[in-house]
């Protein structure tokens, strides 16, 4: 079973900030998730390195385009990497893998003649790196994303014929039936597009002579190629097109291209057509989450409002700011994030539900049974009512990119434990019954290492850790691909050492909000 799976390629004319590490890490969650599935899966990111805007911010550092592209995507990488992102491949658009696709489908459109020159005049936005017609500018006469006027230009470009695949884009995207169908979510978005689609396509430049920093036309190489017909192709590059056919075809197409709504109207349209007049298959599934803004405001760096994955993870800890990231807000829908949000759900969902049931049950064992607990024949009910529980909820979820409701079915789980220990009490069996009280805390371990299997794609590190505080055997990751393939609840010893008692205490320690509310960054 084949999973591939990508995110946008970032541009480096910025460092990563929360929403670039939201739709990444989303995406690593998914990857996780279907690893531990059985599937065969390509996870792709990587950088965007060409066009108008990288050009104009190496101008301004006083580097060249080259120097600033290899400093930023070293720096995208260092932030993948702290936030355990377990890409199969880092696409650079600058490498000459990606000059030889993109030359290769250039050419080929060329050939089919679906590309011709034209003179053009029309309004660009150097931010999105692209033209905009009249009737898209805002009422002040700016672009309607970076509220900056965009520039008047008049060129003589290449054109990509895209208002021929109006009609063959519409079928597929609105025939589920059609074999070449590609599933736009989530589903009002699908509309958006639908509804732009039908007001027609219009031919889109394909080339630049005024931007230098690209890849020259390969039939006129006096043009360069538009940034963002470039950077799509980076998501054929990466699995080895056109050179590497094997590999290329175990992959192409596409399972899911994720992204924020934003660059929706390139991957479910421009992308496919492109794909299209190259004769090749179209991705199955183009998913678009929402958009975060902070405190009420678009975040951006004139603002001084943005939110760094780094500064996340120095409050939180690397599994604490993925975990938090990805559910802080429903995924598919826009959302407004805070200091303050986040540090509540951390505790509530962290330090108070997951953190307390680790910690209770540990420190029950210890004061018991001195961390031995006896392997009596305890009772598998709560244990089969987790299972059964995250089962039901938390796959569905998962396979349909519903991260947060996912997660909460996790939080569920962990809290209906929590509420069975309320339950039994042990600490009341413990003075008449030690039989009844191991089979209890032996029923909390054991559940709360089904908890530990599922947390795996969210919070690898912290899952991978409770399994150790509990002792328990095996490979947390491969114990998960046997459980996620039959279900058959693995029976554990927990040997359970002194020395993990600490690391319970500080798996997820309160955070004060009266920290969090520093005025400086509050409006
Ligand atoms: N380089 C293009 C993408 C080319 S893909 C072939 C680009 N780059 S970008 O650096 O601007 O990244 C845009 C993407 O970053 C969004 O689609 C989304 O995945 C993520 N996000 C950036 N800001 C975001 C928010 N405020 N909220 C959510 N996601 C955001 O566009």
């Amino acid at each position: 079973m084949i999973f591939y799976i990508t995110t946008p390629i970032y541009y480096v004319n910025d460092i990563a900030h929360i929403g670039h590490s939201y739709t990444t890490i989303a995406a690593d969650i998914i990857a996780r998730w279907k690893r531990l599935n059985n599937f065969d899966v390509f996870f792709l990111t990587g950088t965007d390195e060409h066009g108008a805007k990288i050009a104009a911010a190496a101008k301004e550092k006083g580097k060249t385009p080259q120097d600033l592209c290899d400093e930023m995507s070293a720096k995208f990488k260092e932030v993948w990497k702290l936030l355990n992102i377990s890409y199969t491949d880092f696409i650079r658009t600058t490498e000459q893998r990606h000059f030889t696709a993109v030359e290769k489908i250039i050419q080929i459109l060329f050939n089919k003649r679906f590309i011709f020159k034209k003179k053009y005049e029309g309004l660009y936005c150097v931010g999105c790196e692209r033209f905009y017609p009249q009737k898209d500018i805002d009422e002040n006469g700016c672009c309607p994303f970076h509220k900056t006027k965009p520039i008047l230009q008049s060129e003589e470009n290449y054109f990509f014929k895209l208002s021929a695949f109006q009609d063959s884009i519409l079928k597929r995207i609105t025939n589920p039936n059609h074999k070449e169908h590609i599933e736009i979510q989530p589903e009002e978005r699908k509309n958006e597009i639908i509804g732009k689609l039908k007001n027609g396509l219009e031919d889109i430049s394909l080339s630049r002579s005024i931007v230098e920093w690209g890849i020259p036309l390969p039939f006129d190489k006096k043009q360069t190629v538009y940034v963002w017909v470039d950077a799509l192709i980076n998501y054929i590059t990466g699995i080895g097109y056109p050179e590497n056919t094997t590999k290329f075809q175990k992959y192409w197409p596409a399972d899911v291209h994720l992204m924020a709504k934003d660059i929706l109207w390139f991957h479910a349209v421009i992308w496919p057509a492109i794909l299209m007049g190259a004769e090749l298959p179209l991705p199955k599934q183009v998913y678009a989450h929402g958009f975060f803004t902070l405190n009420g405001d678009k975040m951006s760096k004139s603002l001084g409002n943005v939110i760094s994955p780094q500064e996340l993870v120095n409050k939180y800890g690397v599994d604490a700011s993925r975990y938090l990231t990805v559910t802080i807000t429903p995924f598919g829908s826009d959302g407004d994030i805070s200091w303050q949000g986040l540090t509540l759900k951390y505790n509530t969902d962290l330090a108070n539900n997951l953190g307390n049931l680790v910690s209770r049950t540990i420190k029950m064992a210890d004061k018991y049974f001195n961390l031995k607990v006896p392997q009596t024949n305890f009772d598998l009910d709560l244990v089969k009512k987790v299972a059964g529980f995250l089962k039901e909820n938390f796959i569905v979820n998962m396979n349909n990119m519903q991260l947060h409701k996912a997660s909460q079915a996790l939080q569920n789980a962990i809290a209906l434990v929590n509420k069975q220990i309320e339950c039994d009490a042990p600490w009341k069996t413990a003075k008449t019954d030690a039989d009844k009280l191991a089979s209890y805390i032996y029923s909390y371990l054991q559940a709360a290492d089904i908890i530990a299997l599922y947390l795996l794609p969210f919070m690898p590190g912290t899952a991978e850790k409770i399994w150790h505080i509990m002792g328990a055997s095996g490979n947390i990751n491969e114990i998960a691909k046997k459980y996620f393939a039959d279900f058959i609840i693995p029976k554990n010893g927990f040997s359970i050492s002194k020395s993990q008692l600490q690391n319970t205490e500080s798996l997820f320690p309160r955070i004060s909000l009266t920290v969090v509310f520093n005025k400086k960054r509050l409006k």
